[in-house]
């Protein structure tokens, strides 16, 4: 068992730094593609062996400290009764976005084991046949609010911010929901078998500190305090992180993502020394020679050093047009040059 990944959460000595790839079972894979050329995105997610099968494809093909559980945020979104439909063009559609009280009282916060057993199976089929640690997740409260208000994804969230901004009360009870379901479906991603879990807050950076601070924090810092009882790191992404690194170092949260729009030095000063980071480099990066991949790499790990513990990601998920060659060149690069000593 390779237990780098791990050993790096806890802020403990590694041989090397663990790298993994956010995204990293996806379509820049043409093994992905195989696949997906029979099913449907959502059909994959639901189908435990096609699951699996995705999911070890970068751990073989790339060579990555960590494996992360085929799935979408999106996933517990439908289990608590929206409906969810992908289509090629502009990406998740979610049924009768939530604008009101009525809307927001018929959710129900699933009971993972019943509502989504094939994520259960999937983890369970996983565990036995991966050399790496597994990594659970989930969409933070607020990530998810904005998929659920807008009805899909959305440029100037001005139905989310409308009502975080006009009827607080019906936005703070939604996010109390949302953080209960986090919550549960994290905790029995963990019952089944991760051995470390991260929460996407993908649209952390797109309200202001006083917004972030006052009615986003609060939910993912009650999700993460609980989930800390669960004995497995947590790792928190807050996206486009820049302008509220201080707010986000409040959280909680074991290991820090960091998106690539931030420095790593400068991050980790914000952080400080003894904040455990992950990440960043741009994934646009990725389409600069290999040489040069080489070079971005050697600078994010010697900022890294500065921290208590550096795991190597992208600063957001791997794009569909990533040459394979780039990103195996990537995770070469970062055992080649993170060895310590
Ligand atoms: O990292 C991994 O390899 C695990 C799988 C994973 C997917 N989505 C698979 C996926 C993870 C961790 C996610 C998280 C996710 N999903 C986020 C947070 C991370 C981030 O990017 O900020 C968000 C915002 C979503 C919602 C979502 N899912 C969107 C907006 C889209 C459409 C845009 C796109 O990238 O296609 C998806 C679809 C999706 N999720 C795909 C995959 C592999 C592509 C589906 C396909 O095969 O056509």
């Amino acid at each position: 068992m390779n237990d780098t990944f791990l050993r790096a959460c806890r802020g403990e000595q590694v041989e090397c730094t663990p790298v993994w790839l956010m995204r990293q079972a996806g379509r820049y894979l043409p093994q992905y593609q195989a696949v997906r050329a029979n099913v449907d995105f959502l059909t994959l997610c639901k189908t435990p062996e096609l699951a699996a099968e995705v999911t070890l494809q970068p751990v073989d093909i790339l060579g990555v400290d960590a494996a992360i559980l085929f799935s979408d945020i999106l996933i517990p979104v439908e289990a608590m009764g929206m409906s969810l439909e992908f289509t090629e063009k502009s990406g998740p559609v979610l049924g009768e976005p939530l604008r009101n009280k009525s809307a927001v009282d018929k959710l129900i916060v699933p009971d993972t084991e019943d509502d989504m057993p094939f994520v259960i199976e999937t983890i369970r089929i996983l565990r036995e046949k991966l050399t790496v640690p597994l990594i659970g997740f989930s969409g933070a409260p607020f990530t998810l609010a904005t998929y659920m208000i807008e009805g899909g994804s959305s440029k100037n969230f001005v139905h989310t911010k409308r009502m975080m901004f006009q009827n607080s009360r019906l936005f703070q009870y939604l996010m109390e929901k949302l953080t209960l379901m986090v919550t549960s479906y994290l905790a029995a991603q963990i019952r089944a078998g991760v051995q470390a879990v991260q929460i996407f807050d993908t649209w952390a950076g797109a309200v202001t500190p006083y917004d972030y601070r006052e009615s986003v924090l609060p939910f993912v810092k009650k999700a993460i305090a609980e989930l800390k009882k669960e004995g497995v790191p947590v790792i928190y992404f807050a996206n486009d992180c820049a302008g509220i690194l201080h707010e986000v170092k409040k959280s909680g949260a074991d290991i820090f993502g960091i998106d690539w729009k931030i420095d790593m030095g400068d991050a980790i000063k914000k952080l400080g020394k003894k904040a455990v980071v992950q990440g960043n480099l741009d994934p646009c990066a990725l389409f600069l020679s290999k040489e040069e991949i080489e070079e971005r790499v050697k600078d994010i790990l010697w900022k890294g050093e500065t921290a208590r513990g550096h795991i190597f990601n992208l600063g957001h998920g791997i794009l569909p047009e990533t040459p394979v060659e780039h990103a195996v060149a990537l995770v070469e690069a970062v055992h080649k040059y993170g060895r310590k000593g």
